[in-house]
């Protein structure tokens, strides 16, 4: 059996293909769990701490969620505004401080390595729910999770990651954990957006087929299942460039029509254009409920650390 018990949540490379299938279990576990109750007493007493320095909507409430229906407590920062991080304190200084009162803690951050310098400063596990355009290393956990129950196994799968590859957190994580099971990607984005050429290397030493394509459609037509981003205009130190290339692939009826076979659609959300919403009633767009399976994941995650699974 796979133990993450005390362990950091860092990076997609950390996890081995059966700590991957060790988290799958236990999280289909608690799902079927939570239809009988609306919450377990597995973590009773413990405290999560979210520290967000960066905006979030599903990431911070739904380990919120998964901590209350684990029966544990949650404390947040709030806004960075409002916190002592605007009178100039330090991040070490505010995890060290954090793990006084906390039992485990969540940080988002802008920088990349920042939840790693997190980890070195304090004694108690820490979850990294983004460093900047680094790792989102949970999102890529509820994601595997999301493809394995849409398309019954992760075996022989054919997938085209689409969008800003190169910004994109949730995809560095996503493809080092499909590259355990020996995916084949299509990475379809604009030239300057491209996946960071470590990422690449690295899924190419793992022996993982990978395309690198600009044309959606070629990516679409070869898989099983297509894993859109946002072009995230907030990493763009030169707005006339994010002028340029936002826009570049939208998924919509005419696309579907275009493309003439079912396909199922994840997205990390939030999105802003590159899906209509005119495609939220197609049978294949998985994202709402990819968004639902955060929750057991990080209650998984969470029961596992805290060695209670
Ligand atoms: N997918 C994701 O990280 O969403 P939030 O930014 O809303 O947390």
């Amino acid at each position: 059996m796979t133990t993450l018990k005390g362990k950091d949540i860092l990076h997609g490379n950390q996890f081995s293909k059966k700590d991957i299938d060790g988290i799958i279990k236990v999280a289909s576990g608690l799902e079927k769990e939570l239809k009988k109750k609306d919450s377990l007493n597995l973590l009773k007493g413990k405290i999560l701490a979210t520290l967000f320095y960066e905006p979030s909507t599903r990431t911070r409430l739904s380990f919120e969620t998964a901590m209350q229906r684990l029966g544990g407590g949650i404390i947040s920062m709030g806004s960075v505004e409002s916190s002592s991080v605007a009178k100039g304190e330090t991040l070490a200084d505010t995890v060290r401080t954090v793990s006084q009162y906390a039992d485990v803690i969540v940080i988002r951050h802008p920088r990349t390595g920042s939840a790693k310098e997190a980890a070195e400063a304090v004694s108690i596990p820490v979850i990294n729910a983004g460093d900047g355009t680094g790792q989102h290393p949970t999102q890529a956990l509820l994601d595997i999770y999301t493809i394995r129950k849409e398309m019954g196994s992760l075996k022989n799968l054919t997938i085209a990651m689409v969008g800003d590859l190169k910004n994109g957190r949730t995809v560095h994580a996503l493809a080092e954990i499909l590259s355990l099971f020996g995916a084949r990607l299509y990475l379809v984005s604009p030239d300057s957006l491209r996946m960071p050429a470590e990422i690449t290397s690295h899924l190419k030493a793992r022996g993982i087929g990978i395309v690198e394509t600009g044309d959606m459609m070629q990516g679409a037509v070869a898989s099983d299942l297509v894993y859109m981003t946002r072009v995230q205009k907030e990493r763009f130190s030169d707005l006339s460039e994010y002028e340029r290339v936002k826009g570049s692939y939208i998924i919509n009826e005419e696309f579907l029509k275009r493309l003439r076979k079912k396909i199922t659609i994840l997205h990390p959300l939030p999105r802003v254009d590159e899906i209509n919403p005119e495609v939220d009633g197609y049978a294949g767009a998985a994202y709402f409920r990819q968004v639902r399976n955060g929750v057991f994941v990080r209650m998984a995650l969470l029961a596992m650390i805290f060695g209670e699974r």
